[in-house]
């Protein structure tokens, strides 16, 4: 099992399956300029599914999740996920996507055993759209969702990052365009996890001016904190419900405590969070023919040595030298 010393257990991998975006959100990078990873540096197809596989059979983990950058831009992405379907004990199995590339895989996802799909989606006009990924793509991620939804990718989440004077005058758009289709939303605090370390603590729309604005529109009853596990959303009813939204509020309410994740980055480190310092190379002890006994053990030490917390609304915080596009969401 992948324990730390306090306590918590990891159980929901992320795998970064590739660093490279065909969006440039501002969030996450700069225009240009970005420095990518190396063929020989990222994992194989091979690898990473012998490490999922570890994992799998060894260390504990149930649920496991591909990201990038953009994870659907990976051209083995489809066998990938086949390889892991077959494993035992089958482990559950999502992707993190901007959407684009859906239209192209949706079903090929499906048929090769994917279960879930969480899809980016910060606004529906087209020229905020540009100005906020710099490309003029968002008929393709709503294609993309619809190809997800008839897939049977379901159910579809949404995840929204909203922009001070960009997009947060769209949330609640988003949340009634949301409902009307079935999509289930969560809008994210913006965190300081960009390439180009522009994010500042007054820039983000906090959890609760995001509340804020919802409420001017919606009645939101809260969801019993027992139903939130280690999610990290906490979830509201919206007009009395069934329906749902999420805020994932992790730097206002940091959910460290109950944090069950592990991370792999595309070129093979194990990270035990987001926002880590340090790295494990499993790449490294992989290629020099390490046993799957002795990747455990790494992993399982990588893990060990997780803090109690990230603590971003600390003046101390240190953002990681690597981005998100590199760590994988
Ligand atoms: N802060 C919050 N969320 C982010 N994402 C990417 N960068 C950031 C950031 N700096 C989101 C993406 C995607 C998910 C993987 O994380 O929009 O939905
Ligand atoms: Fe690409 Fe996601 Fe970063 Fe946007 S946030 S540039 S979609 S990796």
């Amino acid at each position: 099992m992948l324990l730390d010393t306090f306590g918590r257990r990891a159980v929901d991998l992320r795998v970064s399956l590739t660093d490279r975006c065909n969006l440039r959100c501002t969030y996450c990078m700069p225009e240009e300029g970005m420095q990518w990873l190396g063929k020989t540096d990222l994992l194989t197809d091979e690898e990473i599914v012998r490490l999922v596989g570890l994992a799998v059979r060894d260390l504990g983990v149930r649920e496991v999740r591909f990201t990038g950058g953009e994870p659907l831009l990976r051209p083995g992405v489809v066998g990938i996920v086949r390889a892991c379907a077959e494993l035992e004990p089958r482990p559950e199995l999502s992707i993190t996507t901007n959407g684009i590339g859906l239209a192209r895989t949706a079903d090929a996802l499906r048929e090769a055993g994917l279960d879930r799909v969480n899809v980016s989606l910060d606004t529906l006009d087209p020229e905020t759209f540009f100005r906020l990924s710099r490309r003029r793509r968002l008929p393709d991620v709503l294609a993309g969702l619809a190809a997800a939804e008839a897939a049977g990718l379901t159910p579809v989440k949404l995840n929204a990052v909203l922009m001070r004077g960009l997009n947060d005058h769209e949330a609640a758009d988003l949340l009634a365009w949301s409902l009307e289709h079935g999509y289930e939303l969560r809008f994210i605090e913006q965190m300081p996890l960009d390439a180009q370390h522009g994010w500042t603590r007054s820039g983000m729309i906090t959890a609760e001016e995001i509340l804020e604005r919802l409420s001017a529109r919606f009645t939101l009853t809260p969801e019993p904190a027992a139903a939130r596990g280690a999610a990290p959303a906490e979830r509201w009813l919206v007009d009395g419900g069934p329906q749902r939204v999420g805020v994932i509020a992790s730097v206002t309410r940091p959910f460290c405590r109950d944090c069950d994740r592990t991370r792999l980055t595309a070129d093979g480190q194990v990270r035990n969070c987001l926002f880590a310092r340090e790295e494990t190379d499993l790449r490294g002890a992989l290629r020099a023919g390490a046993s799957d006994a002795e990747l455990g053990a790494l992993w399982r030490a990588a893990m060990w040595g997780k803090k109690a917390g990230a603590g971003i609304d600390n003046p101390e915080f240190l953002q990681p030298e690597r981005p998100m596009s590199a760590i994988g969401g």
